[in-house]
């Protein structure tokens, strides 16, 4: 089927023979010399905005041209022929000119050119129309290609886990209850009890009377409906939106941001290492060649030496340290730190900043962390103090990726289950998977939003998503 209405990405690229076409798309800049009117018209296509010239245009189109101001929505047509001008390749010969929509100069809000990113959060559902935003809608659609083209060449099947669950993955408590219960009632009857000369808390919700029967959450992670399925058909990935309640108000953490998470039976620690550090490498490349045009405006205007960065880390070994030898790293430099690092800490951002920027100077996989501090399904090493965990630590960002090697042997798991204060019953489906035909097996999650900061070079998880939620922010 011929394209009827083709893209500006798509005109840019056909040979300039005086053919006729036509462009649509919104205005960015107009300009007019003494009988010619330049309109730039840019459809988000391709970084690129195609520029239209009028040479000594009619009466006709002279009344249109003059109500053309920047946000208007156009259609044009012309001929495409060489530009005279720099920068461009081929441009319009204008011959009509047609206004679709208006966007008045005294309201429309992206006038000038240099908006601060906070404001341009507060106008969400305009921003796509600037370069940035425009960029990074491109690069999380080519990201998402990249990510599913990865698996797919590998015999990864993709599984679609449930965003409703019962059971919290990673054990942290930080979930977004999903109920029909009516708030009001409950208020109501811890406000009688109170009245009855009963406690309030003995007005206990009765989650029999809710939706699902029992309490209910948005997942925090799809890994143990993953390991299901990797149990079954070997390799697996999910991507879908994950959701944590965690009040983190940082420019690396969202209430709602999507996961990758793959899980491969048969591999162990070293298998998963080598796999995440693959991938990773896997979708710069594909950034730096199939987004070339997008990556130049990240490296020229958002962070200058980007595109250096990035080649580099493809051509070179991530460092693979134990938690141990890393906090002994740590140890040795304290007074540099505000958190004092000590065995058994979690890492604090700074200590991340250390290590991946200072003592190894690339993306370092730690691995082998204290049990106390990860997760309740990771394999216990046979220190008894340790587990086959591996975070990856990226420079300028911290952790992108968490993952494990699964705790495969039932026995050892149920321990780790009642160690921690789990309830065993709410996880007999995921004991099963010891119980039967259990294998080893390994997987870890790569957050979306901060692959995006990493390859693109913004600075604010909230401007990778086209609609962020965080504390107090859920607009649009
Ligand atoms: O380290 P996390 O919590 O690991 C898991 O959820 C495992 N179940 C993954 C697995 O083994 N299948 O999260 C994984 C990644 C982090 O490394 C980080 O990149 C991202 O998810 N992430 C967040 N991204 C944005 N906002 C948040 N609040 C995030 N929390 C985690
Ligand atoms: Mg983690």
């Amino acid at each position: 089927m011929a394209v009827e209405k083709p893209l500006i990405k798509e005109i840019l690229s056909q040979k300039p023979e005086g053919q006729e076409v036509t462009v649509r798309g919104w205005v960015r800049t107009k300009r007019d010399t003494k009988n010619l009117s330049f309109v730039q018209v840019n459809d988000g296509s391709c970084f690129a905005s195609i520029q239209a010239a009028f040479d000594n245009p009619s009466a006709g189109i002279e009344a249109v041209l003059k109500k053309i101001t920047t946000g208007v929505s156009v259609s044009i047509t012309g001929k495409l022929v060489p530009s005279p001008a720099s920068g461009q390749a081929v441009e319009v010969q204008g011959t009509s000119v047609e206004i679709l929509g208006d966007a008045p100069a005294d309201s429309y809000p992206l006038q000038k050119k240099n908006h601060s990113m906070e404001f341009l959060r507060t106008i969400a559902h305009l921003r796509v129309r600037t370069n940035t935003f425009g960029a990074v809608a491109r690069m999380r659609s080519q990201m998402s290609f990249a990510i599913h083209t990865f698996f797919q060449e590998k015999g990864f099947q993709y599984v679609h886990t449930p965003l409703i669950t019962a059971s919290d993955c990673e054990g942290a408590g930080e979930m977004f209850r999903v109920t029909t219960l009516d708030p009001q009632e409950i208020a109501e009857a811890a406000y009688k009890a109170g009245r009855d000369g009963r406690a309030p808390e003995d007005a206990a919700v009765d989650y029999g009377d809710d939706f699902f029967g029992k309490p209910a959450n948005l997942t925090v992670s799809g890994q143990l409906e993953a390991e299901t399925y990797a149990l079954g058909v070997s390799r697996v990935y999910t991507f879908g939106p994950t959701f944590r309640a965690e009040n983190s108000n940082t420019t690396r953490h969202l209430a709602e941001f999507w996961m990758i998470e793959p899980e491969m039976a048969f591999f162990r620690l070293e298998d998963n290492m080598d796999i995440a550090e693959a991938f990773i490498k896997y979708l710069i490349n594909w950034a730096l060649e199939k987004c070339a045009e997008d990556m130049a405006f990240f490296d020229s205007r958002i962070h200058p030496g980007l595109i250096e960065t990035l080649k580099k880390v493809t051509s070179s070994d991530f460092a693979r340290v134990t938690y141990t030898e890393a906090m002994k790293e740590l140890e040795k430099h304290a007074e540099r730190f505000e958190f004092k690092p000590y065995w058994g800490c979690d890492l604090q951002s700074e200590h991340e900043k250390f290590l991946t920027e200072e003592i190894y100077g690339r993306p370092v996989i730690l691995t082998d962390y204290p049990k106390e501090i990860k997760a309740f399904y990771m394999k216990l090493n046979d220190d008894g103090k340790t587990v086959r965990a591996m975070d990856i630590l990226v420079p300028g960002l911290g952790e992108i990726i968490g993952g494990s090697e699964r705790e495969e042997n039932l026995e050892r798991l149920e321990n780790r289950i009642k160690e921690l204060g789990l309830n065993k019953e709410d996880y007999w489906w995921y004991l099963d998977l010891r119980r039967f035909g259990s294998v080893p097996h390994s997987g870890f999650g790569l957050g979306f939003e901060r692959l995006l900061l990493y390859v693109t070079g913004m600075a604010n998880i909230r401007d990778v998503i086209p609609y962020p939620r965080a504390p107090k922010l859920a607009d649009f």
